[in-house]
């Protein structure tokens, strides 16, 4: 079970999903969540990614948001991202849902992306939701309008996803032909129930094996960047008109 597999199925396949976790960022410096590299070794996410945390803690809350942002900003897509950019505009991804907070896929050029989890680089008020730039999260600035807290706009452990982004993920991965997973641990409810939707083939692109790889149809262990680039070899430039 190879990846020329993989790249068969894709050009067989008439719509094709990516479903992406923090897995898909790390070569491009940003650590995953429960890796041993990952965030939670060190952090406890009940401490920083709770609304309880942003209403009772917000001083650490802000301080773990703003040094992600900081550290985002040195951290560029990598091959992986620029390969399924490229590979949505040959026509052979339609949709990629993603848990990543990062933007990197759109700015790969990737168009068509649902934000599952929110992003990090857009901001608003606690209180009465109204928009702030990310500079003035980063300021430590208040509200403007009603002087609440300041927050960016990932989803917290807690609060209900994008409902836009979640119904289109949820519809495109039960219309598709092909789901392929990359990157994600699927510990992470209701994101993690996404691939158990799909009628179509499912794969799994990651470092080491989910407790949930069972239900694959096809199992790929390596790095996103690595397998992406195979991948792309196997396709041998091929596009659907
Ligand atoms: N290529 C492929 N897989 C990788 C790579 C890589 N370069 N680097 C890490 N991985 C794998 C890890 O082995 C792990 O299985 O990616 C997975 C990342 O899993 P998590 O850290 O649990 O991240 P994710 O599944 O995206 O977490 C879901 O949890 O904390 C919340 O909101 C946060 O969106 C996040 C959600």
């Amino acid at each position: 079970m190879t990846v020329e597999l993989l790249a068969q199925w894709m050009k067989q396949s008439k719509t094709t999903v990516v479903l992406t976790g923090a897995g898909m960022s790390t070569e491009s410096g940003i650590p995953d969540f429960r890796s041993q590299s990952g965030w939670w070794q060190n952090i406890d996410p009940r401490t920083v990614t709770t609304t309880d945390s942003l209403l009772k803690n917000y001083a650490m809350f802000r301080e773990f948001y703003q040094m992600r942002i900081q550290a985002l900003k040195k951290c560029a897509p990598h091959k992986g991202h620029h390969i399924l950019a490229d590979l949505e505009k040959r026509g052979l991804i339609s949709l990629i849902a993603t848990q990543n907070v990062d933007q990197l896929h759109q700015q790969a050029g990737s168009k068509k992306v649902a934000e599952l989890h929110g992003n990090i680089l857009t901001a608003r008020c606690q209180k009465c939701n109204k928009p702030h730039a990310k500079e003035q999260f980063l300021n430590n600035a208040i509200c403007t309008y009603c002087l609440g807290k300041l927050r960016p706009n990932v989803v917290l452990f807690g609060e209900t996803l994008p409902m836009e982004a979640w119904n289109r993920s949820l519809n495109e991965i039960q219309n598709a032909d092909l789901v392929i997973v990359i990157g994600t641990s699927l510990e992470v409810y209701p994101v993690n129930q996404l691939p158990q939707m799909a009628k179509g083939r499912l794969v799994y692109i990651n470092l080491d094996q989910s407790s949930d790889s069972g239900q694959f149809d096809l199992v790929l262990e390596g790095t996103a960047g690595e397998i992406l680039a195979e991948l792309d070899e196997a396709l041998e430039g091929y596009s659907k008109g």
